[in-house]
């Protein structure tokens, strides 16, 4: 059950994702400040019973789909043979997006800790935390952290000694942004192209090794021992009524302080920009504005005054929070080249086993560089709008959707950027 919002909202706390805490990193930091308290109170509790609290806490998915989280858990099944598995999305490709990494570097406790909740939860006894090739050094910075949890018996056989035990493996990705969909984030994992894999069946029945998998992105399972520690009416009741909770906003573009910020969802989108990232350089105006990475719809930014990072505000302003990795563009940006470079990525990423996606990206793309270059004609303006309307919808995935998306609202926003690109009719009349 939902647990309905109440009219009172929390706005203010101490960070609790990324806290303001020297060496937080370090088990003993994160122990001398209660960590892995909320896995022990877990795991006096009964596994439905954690569920519950997450399912009412209203906790939506950090990782693009706004998706509840406790209600996704409930798809699992209880009677199985077959063992059951968490994948935890870290792959965090997406051009804007870069909060993931955060938790990895600065509280990668309190991930293992909530996976080791969830685990627990739907009764499962092995997980993967899937992360993105590039990342190095914060693949490295995990399993220093995951070691020092086995050795401390928060993971592993009979954790805590409640009986209970659990596995972490890590997996580093090899760089393709389409891994980090969750169907081709599986079959990757078993050592399979990336391809994404057609649903139904979900993953939930059928999902790594064919048998039910939950897909959970990072920043999901970082508020899990959250909700556990402070109890769900606290947690439903910060920020955003319908999508409650800390949220990690990483904004970057033209502000002067870019990077990672924790506030509660439903944030204004201008105190974001002004208040926590610190204004637009030389005070110049908005131009635009990517709410959510590269695959959400691009605002207006003489239109952002009411609009607030949570699901239903960004849904009612035509875009969505996606991964809340926001993008920045001043008066003088060329929108041309951004939504070319964007179009690029995707054409790139595309895994090419959709015919609308992999022929329709690189359609995409080749008529954005007449734009680029000087050589687009004025019925171009349409023909990309054909074509990215023939992509959305039409594909095994949403990638299709990420490579349409930015191109419709694009042009249905700033139509006069492309017309002003279009080269002067051909005179072929004859006088
Ligand atoms: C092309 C593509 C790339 C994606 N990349 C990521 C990613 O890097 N990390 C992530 O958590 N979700 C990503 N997703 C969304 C996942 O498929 C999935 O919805 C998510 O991991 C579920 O986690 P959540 O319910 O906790 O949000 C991607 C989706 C698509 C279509």
């Amino acid at each position: 059950m939902t647990a309905e919002p109440t009219e009172e909202r929390v706005t203010h706390w101490d960070r609790i994702i990324l806290p303001d805490i020297r060496n937080f990193h370090t088990i003993d930091v994160y122990l001398a400040n209660g960590g892995y308290k909320a896995l022990k109170k877990a795991l006096e509790m009964k596994p439905e019973d954690v569920t519950d609290q997450v399912k009412k806490s209203n906790l939506r998915g950090r990782g693009g789909a706004c998706f509840p989280t406790g209600l996704k858990w409930t798809f699992m099944p209880k009677q199985t043979t077959k063992p059951k598995y968490l994948c935890v999305n870290g792959d965090e490709s997406e051009p804007g997006t870069f909060k993931d990494r955060e938790i990895f570097e600065r509280n990668p406790h309190l991930l293992i800790e909530g996976i080791v909740i969830a685990c627990y939860a739907m009764g499962i006894t092995t997980a993967y935390l899937y992360i993105r090739g590039e990342y190095g050094k914060w693949v490295r910075m995990v399993e220093k952290a995951l070691m020092d949890a086995y050795t401390n018996g928060f993971v592993g056989q009979n954790i805590c000694g409640s009986g209970f035990s659990t596995n972490i493996y890590v997996h580093k990705g090899a760089g393709a942004y389409i891994c980090g969909e969750e169907s081709a984030l599986m079959n990757s994992l078993e050592g399979q192209r990336g391809y994404p894999r057609v649903k139904p069946p979900f993953p939930a029945q059928n999902g790594v090794w064919g048998c039910p998998t939950t897909i959970n992105n990072v920043e999901t399972l970082a508020n899990v021992p959250v909700i556990i520690d402070k109890g769900w009416e606290w947690y439903s009741k910060v920020g955003a009524a319908k999508h409650p909770g800390p949220i990690l906003v990483g904004v970057s573009g033209h502000v002067n302080r870019p990077g990672v910020y924790e506030m509660p969802t439903g944030e204004p989108l201008l105190e974001i920009i002004y208040r926590y990232a610190g204004g637009i350089p030389g005070d110049k105006a908005i131009k635009a504005v990517i709410p959510g990475g590269s695959s959400t719809m691009i605002l207006r930014g003489d239109q952002l005054e009411g609009i607030r990072m949570d699901a239903e505000s960004l849904k009612a302003a035509g875009s969505s929070v996606g991964t809340a990795g926001m993008i920045v563009m001043d008066e003088d940006t060329d929108l041309i080249k951004v939504i070319t470079r964007i179009s690029k990525f995707y054409y790139h990423e595309s895994c090419g086993q959709c015919t609308p996606c992999r022929e329709g990206t690189g359609w995409l793309w080749k008529i954005l560089k007449r734009f680029e270059t000087g050589q687009a004609r004025k019925t171009d303006v349409d023909l990309l709008m054909e074509i990215a309307n023939n992509i959305e919808g039409n594909t095994i995935c949403a990638l299709g959707d990420a490579a349409a998306w930015p191109v419709q609202s694009m042009i249905r926003r700033f139509r006069d950027e492309f017309e002003k690109r279009v080269v002067a009719e051909v005179e072929t009349a004859v006088a």
